[in-house]
């Protein structure tokens, strides 16, 4: 089988036999998920909530379209479309629950052209498009469907961060086959569930499983999407931060609402959104110490013939993680990391699958 459809129909497993089915319980909507969300959208849009009655807005990548729910409650008529029949299933049983009329689901692949007879006046792509082969391509058939003045709302996940450094490691060590032992195996790691971590936003079950097996996970920065943006004929109308991103943050979302501002053919542009930050290659002090040491966690953990001790090793680095996300000195979370990364190699530390005995000591030294 092609290689680009075995990715695709990969990434319709982790989302849609997967994710959302365990994942959402689609019986309600939180109050707190819908005013985050009421303002999320307002901010990004650059309008007042009434603004959005009958707007005609198209969301995209919906997982079980709890975002385009939230935008039909703010009287907007949508439609919002996913990659997988499952995850459109479980967003009708949302829409008829909510009893909302103003809101249509329907399944399609966003690398292709969207199928809709007219435009719209606002686009929205939630964590989703760096999960696709090529974000830019996607970025452009949104535009192609939106109307001149129309608004495009972006929330994409940032490079040079923490959370996409250790996923980078996972990333080169795992692949499709590991995942149902990953995913037996996350109780011994997390024998408390991830509530402990206090960070619902961050640190969670299925944040694993996005970062670590989805077959596609591109990363980038405010500069190279502006930088696309602006090829296709959209111009910011939200802040743009001024500070380059480092790694004494966990997970910073990119967010940027836009306004198409001109009808251009993106097909002819050099876009630059087309794969993923590389983690290992960064001119910073923290990283450059642990290079050698990841080289060879990723040698030692990829070449494995034990499932377990790979997939161990991985949710061990989630672990890592989750431990350190609420830490603002960058020393401080490279020191646990790196500690994690040279107890790893030593064999007398492990005990796979049990609960991490690395972690009794962290801290310690
Ligand atoms: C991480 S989830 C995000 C869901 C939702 N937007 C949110 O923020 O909770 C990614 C979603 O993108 C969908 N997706 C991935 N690739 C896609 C594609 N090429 N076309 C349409 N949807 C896609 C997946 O099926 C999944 O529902």
């Amino acid at each position: 089988m092609d290689n680009v459809i075995k990715k695709l129909n990969f990434t319709k497993f982790v989302y849609g036999d997967k994710q959302f089915q365990y994942a959402n319980k689609v019986e309600y909507l939180a109050e707190g998920f819908i005013k985050y969300h009421k303002e999320n959208f307002q901010k990004y849009f650059c309008l007042n909530e009434s603004e959005f009655i009958n707007k005609n807005v198209l969301d995209t990548g919906v997982g079980s379209g709890k975002h385009a729910a939230v935008l039909a409650l703010m009287g907007a008529n949508v439609l919002g479309i996913d990659l997988t029949e499952k995850n459109i299933e479980k967003a009708n049983e949302l829409k008829n629950k909510l009893n909302l009329n103003n809101l249509d689901f329907k399944v399609g692949n966003l690398m292709e052209p969207i199928d809709s007879d007219s435009n719209f006046d606002l686009i929205s792509a939630h964590n989703w498009m760096q999960h696709a082969e090529n974000p830019s391509k996607v970025m452009g058939n949104l535009v192609n469907k939106l109307k001149l003045n129309g608004k495009l709302y972006l929330s994409l996940y940032q490079g040079n961060t923490f959370r996409f450094l250790i996923a980078q490691i996972a990333r080169n060590i795992l692949n499709q086959k590991d995942y149902n032992t990953c995913e037996s195996l996350v109780r011994f790691h997390f024998p408390g569930g991830f509530h402990q971590f206090n960070n619902y936003l961050d640190i969670y079950l299925e944040n694993i499983f996005d970062d670590f097996f989805v077959p596609y996970c591109n990363t980038t920065s405010y500069k190279v999407v502006l930088d696309d943006a602006e090829k296709m004929g959209l111009k910011p109308i939200t802040n743009i931060p001024k500070k380059n991103m480092n790694y004494n943050v966990d997970n910073l979302a990119l967010r940027i609402g836009f306004i198409k501002i001109k009808e251009k053919d993106y097909k002819n542009v050099n876009l630059k959104f087309t794969t993923f930050i590389n983690e290992f290659d960064v001119d910073e002090p923290q990283i450059k110490d642990i290079h050698d040491l990841i080289n060879l966690n990723i040698n030692y953990f990829k070449n494995s013939n034990d499932q377990y001790e790979k997939c161990s090793f991985c949710l061990g680095l989630y672990r890592v993680r989750a431990e350190v996300n609420k830490y603002t000195d960058i020393e401080k979370r490279f020191k646990h990391l790196k500690y994690y990364l040279e107890q790893s190699l030593d064999k007398t530390h492990w005990s796979i699958a049990s609960a991490n005995p690395i972690f009794q000591n962290i801290g310690k030294k």
